[in-house]
């Protein structure tokens, strides 16, 4: 697969209002809402640097979790983050679009960064759409006049057709940042020389894009076996039969991931054997870890896959020559429960086929070990394994066609 979309070496951006999406969406303490960890922030703060080196004003469009969730926050400590990290100020401002944001725009000069709002505030943003009609959202139409050119640095999130992610590349000459572009060289590169065994270890509690994965990668027959950790393993503890008690059911529940049990209950029958479920599980109890067999869960929620599951899974990521990891295998950030994560981390870090591990969780995670050893930290969870699956990602495909719709004349390059 070719980069065959525009970089930042082909724009000119002196004096030019350049907006930048990126994704800096972080874990973030749900007792006290501060960030708990600014690896995107540090990445991405590359970009930004060279965008505004090259003496643009740099418009940066982000977004920080989903509504309703406890860290769906705003973006005035990343702003504070990364204008720490870049050593020079950054402003932010409390607005996407509206009259406040394009106030503070129009008023920048060459070299400025200014962060807006999380662009998740606005409802649009929400809504999956493609690129055409994204173009033609409220935040698209009033940013657009006041600016130049869009870049994209935003990978984590390109497998998200939301109107910040494809609306502008549609009207605007655009490319991709340099998190992009590292991402989708490497990725691409694993897509080509991928060796067999070939193992996906999947967690987290994005339950709908790890099931998509799986169907994909098993049907297509790229993945030998799909170790489960994480909530998308008590969906197919439960979906396979195993009481896993109200409490667990009832976090399910509330997530509205109900039709993934019943989803997991055909993969387990279409692909018996290579859906690996955890032989037991760590609970809370008391704030203290406690380990029990699958067929024995007590009503205490699931927090960590057990010792038994790690040793098993150690042993099937070390006969692999290919592995992808997305998301954690527990709740890694309370005491007690990070030992499956930091595990598995360890057993891929040792491993000596090729690794890719993805998620802003897992890759926190990684860092936070100081690990060496895997061959690719992505930014990017759901947008890496969607890519290694063969979905399409839509903002990369529109940043495509943006290179054959909009021709950057010689004296931009
Ligand atoms: C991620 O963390 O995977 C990206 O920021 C995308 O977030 P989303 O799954 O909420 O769209």
């Amino acid at each position: 697969m070719s980069l065959d979309f525009y970089t930042i070496d082909d724009f000119d951006m002196d004096d030019k209002t350049v907006l930048l999406r990126v994704d800096v969406n972080s874990p973030v303490d749900p007792n006290t809402g501060h960030l708990l960890d600014e690896t995107r922030i540090r990445l991405h703060s590359e970009t930004i640097a060279e965008i505004s080196r090259k003496g643009a004003k740099t418009v940066i469009l982000a977004h920080q979790s989903r509504p309703g969730r406890k860290d769906f926050t705003t973006l005035k400590q990343h702003a504070e983050a990364l204008s720490q990290i870049l050593g020079r100020p950054v402003t932010y401002v409390d607005d996407i679009f509206g009259s406040t944001a394009r106030g503070f725009i129009s008023r920048m000069r060459k070299g400025e960064i200014l962060l807006l709002e999380n662009v998740r505030f606005y409802s649009e943003e929400i809504l999956k759409r493609d690129p055409e009609l994204q173009s033609k959202t409220h935040i698209v139409k009033k940013l657009l006049p006041l600016v130049d050119y869009f870049i994209n640095d935003a990978f984590a999130a390109s497998h998200r057709s939301q109107p910040s992610l494809v609306g502008f590349a549609v009207k605007l000459p655009s490319g991709a940042g340099r998190i992009m572009e590292r991402e989708l060289k490497a990725l691409y590169s694993a897509m080509d020389n991928a060796e067999k065994p070939c193992v996906y270890v999947l967690g987290g509690v994005k339950v709908d894009d790890s099931i998509m994965v799986m169907e994909n990668v098993l049907s297509n027959g790229s993945a030998d076996y799909i170790l489960t950790t994480g909530l998308v393993a008590n969906i197919f503890l439960w979906g396979a039969g195993f009481n896993i008690r109200k409490k667990n059911r009832e976090f399910i529940k509330n997530k509205s991931y109900c039709e993934w049990v019943e989803k997991s209950k055909n993969l387990l029958k279409e692909f018996k054997g290579k859906i690996i479920l955890p032989r037991d599980v760590a609970v809370c109890i008391g704030d203290k870890r406690e380990e029990f067999r699958a067929e024995n869960i007590p009503n205490n929620l699931i927090y960590d896959i057990g010792t038994e599951t790690i040793k098993e899974y150690a042993q099937i990521i070390r006969e692999a020559r290919t592995l992808f990891a997305n998301g954690p295998a527990g709740v890694f950030e309370k005491e007690g429960f990070s030992i499956g994560t930091e595990d598995i981390l360890n057993s891929i870090a040792a491993s000596s086929g090729f690794s890719i591990i993805g998620g802003g969780h897992l890759a926190a995670a990684a860092n936070q070990m100081g690990l060496s050893g895997i061959s690719h930290v992505s930014s990017g969870g759901g947008a890496s394994i969607n890519l290694l699956a063969g979905e399409k990602l839509p903002a990369v495909e529109v940043l495509r066609r943006a290179k054959s719709i909009h021709k950057i004349c010689g004296k931009n390059k």
